[in-house]
């Protein structure tokens, strides 16, 4: 005998109210994620639309809405959950853009020269790209390219030429789509360049480069707070910049000066990340705290901006950049490839709640 249900999909959404979205301050009802109920006698059926990339977080996540669900719904029967993911884009600004297929554009910077930026971009690219993400990353420090070498890419884009001009397809990598001036010129003769011509290739490879539909394009930024960050700050509407510290003070004062540089051209922070943050051994895995710790935490609780992740110093890691195989590739369990994993997660929550919470920003005219 068939039981009717003595619940409604109010009672459903209600009872779905506890359960909080990965990685975001707000429930899985707020962010928008449960669409389409059908509630058949005491069976109910609904669409999971994840936000963010679900590769790390969807089993846990329908877990919990199953456990939700038989909390608060007496006589429940089967519970069916269908997937989807859309990751919300930084709005219409972005759409409108030079790159109107790229969802979210994201600058990691640094106030500080050496502090890791290239391999925490190179790291949350490829860490992003394994949780479902489509991801690319633009190498925009012209004067010292590094992502050739760090994702190991020896030849040259394809090129064709459209209405007279030259265009270039990305190259990929362990699956994020790359751009570097390294690919086009030896790294000397574009240290020569004065800094219109930088300026210009950084621009060129947001209208002259084929980029296909993008949940995410980093930036791997130049050190520092120069005419770099101003162009690009000035060519897109970024969805904000990630400030990469280490814990010593003198990189958390350039850290503040960083984040200072974007705020004054409007550009959001979403977060601060310590790199280098504490010690762990290559043989025995011991964790050590070389550097007074905890420095990063207390100067973005001061700064009143995220704290997106921290990121153990080990030489695995310096082997993985200099072999050309980003560490979250090379050892995907290791306690660095968990911590730049989470940190990824992190800052793909921090962006799509930012995107549906908060209003996007005004549309930029590029002119060449
Ligand atoms: N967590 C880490 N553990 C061990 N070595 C690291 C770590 N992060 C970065 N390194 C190493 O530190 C050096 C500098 O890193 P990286 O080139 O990423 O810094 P950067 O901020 O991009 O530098 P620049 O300002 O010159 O662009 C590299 O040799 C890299 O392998
Ligand atoms: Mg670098």
């Amino acid at each position: 005998m068939a039981v009717s249900a003595s619940f409604n999909e109010q009672d459903v959404l209600n009872a779905l109210h506890v359960v909080q979205s990965p990685y975001m301050t707000i429930d899985v009802v707020a962010a928008d994620m449960i669409h389409d109920i059908t509630i058949s006698d005491s069976n109910i059926r609904f669409t999971l639309d994840l936000k963010i990339p679900p590769a790390f977080i969807q089993e846990n996540l329908e877990a919990q809405l199953r456990k939700a669900l038989q909390n608060h719904l007496p006589g429940l029967g089967e519970v069916t959950i269908d997937l989807t993911v859309s990751i919300p884009s930084a709005g219409d600004a972005m759409s409108k853009s030079v790159v109107p297929g790229v969802r979210n554009t994201i600058a990691i910077s640094s106030g500080k020269g050496g502090v890791g930026k290239s391999t925490v971009a190179v790291n949350l690219a490829v860490a992003l790209a394994q949780a479902g993400a489509r991801v690319g990353l633009i190498d925009a420090d012209i004067y010292g390219p590094s992502i050739p070498l760090m994702m190991n890419v020896q030849s040259q884009p394809r090129a064709y030429s459209e209405d007279g001009k030259t265009r270039m397809l990305p190259i990929e990598s362990y699956g994020v789509q790359l751009m570097s001036i390294g690919f086009l010129v030896r790294p000397e003769d574009a240290l020569i360049w004065r800094g219109p011509m930088a300026s210009g290739a950084l621009k060129q490879f947001l209208t002259d480069v084929d980029w296909d539909e993008l949940d995410y394009l980093l930036f791997d930024m130049p050190p520092g707070t120069g005419d770099i960050q101003l162009t690009l700050s000035q060519s897109l509407p970024l969805s904000g910049a990630v400030i990469v510290t280490t814990p010593q003070d003198i990189a958390l004062a350039d850290a503040r000066k960083g984040v200072r540089m974007f705020e004054k051209v409007s550009v959001p922070i979403l977060g601060l990340i310590e790199n280098m943050s504490y010690y762990i051994c290559a043989h025995c895995g011991e964790r050590d705290e070389i550097f007074d710790y905890g420095g990063g935490k207390r100067t973005s609780e001061d700064l009143a901006i995220p704290f997106l992740g921290e990121i153990p110093i080990t030489t695995r890691v310096r082997v993985g950049g200099d072999k050309g195989v980003p560490i979250v590739e090379l050892e995907p369990e290791s306690p660095v490839s968990i911590s730049f994993r989470e940190t990824a997660m992190h800052l793909a929550g921090q962006i799509s709640e930012r995107n549906m919470t908060q209003p996007s920003a005004p549309a930029i005219d590029i002119s060449l």
